[in-house]
């Protein structure tokens, strides 16, 4: 083993759900310049061209695939187009993710099982796909991307909060389970962040200065600030580091 410290990432090749937009654009962008052919993934085309189109005007490498991530049959083909296209998958980062706010008493049971199925199910299903693809290779890294949200409980959040404790606890089984087959698994969450699924409460006065009022740091992330931690755990920085998470939320879960 080299005794200095890489980030670089070329030759691999990286899928990132919900790299239309937000976080996980931010994500795309930032393996494509460490060098990885990254495939971006949601239900958006348009959105997936303009980000495939910036990163290949930047020297970069990048595939768009709509998919739905409720849908099993388009994860399986995500897979396929993946290792069609780049004929590996080494990065799996597990980013797409939807929710609702809404009181527990008047919370749906559709609106409870879209967001499992999209926050949980759908990382499994993806998960377990690329896996197999995983072994085969010798190994891989998977980030899931969870939230504060999963060691919290807040007014409202309650399906995606407990999604999301449920995709921290997912990664802790997958990394025991995958460790012997060379693939790491970890979890990046982050707080408050400057994108559209949180407009909600950052755009909200009262909201957001309830919110802030626990941030040490005292102010949103933006989607940027959020990179660092996937890219270290995308890494080869990271071969040891296996089951855990990452919090990027300016001091919030220390407070
Ligand atoms: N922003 C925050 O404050 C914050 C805080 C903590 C954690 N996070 C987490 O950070 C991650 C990124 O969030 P963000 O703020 O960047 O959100 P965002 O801007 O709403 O982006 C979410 C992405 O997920 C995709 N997506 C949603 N449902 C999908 C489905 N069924 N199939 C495929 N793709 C789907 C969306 O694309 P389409 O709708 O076009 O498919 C979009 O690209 C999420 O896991 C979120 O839970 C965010």
């Amino acid at each position: 083993m080299s005794s200095r410290i890489s980030y670089d990432l070329s030759g691999a090749v990286a899928i990132i759900t919900g790299a239309g937009r937000g976080i996980g654009k931010a994500i795309a962008l930032s393996l494509a310049a460490a060098q990885a052919s990254v495939v971006v993934a949601s239900r958006n085309g348009p959105d997936l061209d303009a980000v495939t189109a910036e990163i290949r005007e930047a020297g970069g490498k990048a595939v768009p695939v709509v998919a739905d991530l409720t849908s099993s049959e388009q994860i399986e083909h995500l897979v396929e187009v993946t290792v069609g296209e780049c004929g590996r998958i080494d990065i799996l980062v597990n980013n797409a993710s939807t929710s609702h706010m809404a009181p527990l008493l008047e919370f749906s049971q559709k609106g409870w099982d879209r967001i499992f199925d999209t926050n949980c199910r759908g990382a499994f299903l993806l998960s377990r796909a690329a896996a197999r693809k995983m072994i085969d290779q010798g190994g891989g890294k998977i980030i899931n991307v969870t939230t504060v949200g999963a060691e919290r409980g807040s007014m409202g959040m309650a399906a995606y909060n407990a999604s999301k404790a449920a995709l921290k606890m997912l990664t802790m089984c997958m990394a025991v389970e995958w460790a012997p087959y060379g693939i790491n698994v970890n979890a990046v969450g982050p707080g408050l962040t400057r994108t559209e699924f949180s407009r909600p409460i950052w755009d909200h006065a009262e909201r957001a200065s309830r919110y802030l009022r626990a941030v040490p740091k005292g102010r949103v992330a933006e989607p940027e600030e959020i990179v660092g931690a996937v890219l270290f755990l995308a890494s080869d920085a990271s071969n040891f580091i296996t089951g855990q998470s990452i919090y990027v939320d300016g001091g919030f879960l220390a407070s």
